[in-house]
C-alpha cells in the first residue's frame, strides 16, 4: 500500500496549515508570489514585464509608512481602491476578509513593521 505513507504527509500538512499565520503564508504562495516574488521583494517572475513594480513587502520603511486598513484595502479592493496600479489586482471573493486580515499581518512580519 503506497498511497498510506503520501495520505499521512498530506494531513500532517493540512492539519498544519489550520494556523492562521500558516494560511496567510500558503495564500501569499498561492496568489502573490508571481508578482511580489518568492523573496517577498517584489521580484517575481511576472514583475520583470510589468509597467509598474509590485510593492516590496519586505521594504520596512515604505510599509511602516502604510496602515493596515490601506494595506487591507489593497489587498481587498486592488491598487485601483487606494489609488494605485490596476496591475495589484483585487482578491473580493477570491479571499475572505478574515484571509486578508490574516495577510495584513503577515506582511507586517515580512517588513518587521509588527508592533505587537
Ligand atoms: C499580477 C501581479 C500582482 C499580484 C498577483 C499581486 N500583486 Fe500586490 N501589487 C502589484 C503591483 C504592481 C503593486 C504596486 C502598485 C502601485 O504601486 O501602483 C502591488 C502593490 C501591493 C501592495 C501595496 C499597496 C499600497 O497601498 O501601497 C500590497 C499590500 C500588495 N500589493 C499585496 C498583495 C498581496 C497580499 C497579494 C496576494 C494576495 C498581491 N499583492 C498580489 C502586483 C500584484
Amino acid at each position: 500500500m503506497k498511497a498510506f505513507p503520501l495520505m499521512a504527509l498530506l494531513l500532517a500538512v493540512g492539519a498544519h496549515a489550520a494556523e492562521p499565520q500558516d494560511r496567510a503564508v500558503r495564500n501569499y504562495n498561492v496568489y502573490c508570489v508571481q508578482c511580489h516574488g518568492v523573496n517577498r521583494d517584489g521580484n517575481g517572475i511576472n514583475s520583470r514585464d510589468m509597467a509598474v513594480k509590485p510593492r516590496d513587502h519586505t521594504d520596512t520603511k515604505a510599509m511602516g509608512d502604510t496602515p493596515d486598513e490601506l494595506l487591507f484595502k489593497a489587498i481587498k479592493g486592488g491598487g485601483l481602491a487606494v489609488g494605485k496600479s490596476v496591475l495589484m489586482p483585487r482578491w473580493d471573493g477570491v479571499m475572505s476578509d478574515e484571509e486578508i486580515g490574516e495577510l495584513v499581518g503577515y506582511l507586517r512580519i515580512v517588513s518587521k513593521t509588527a508592533t505587537k
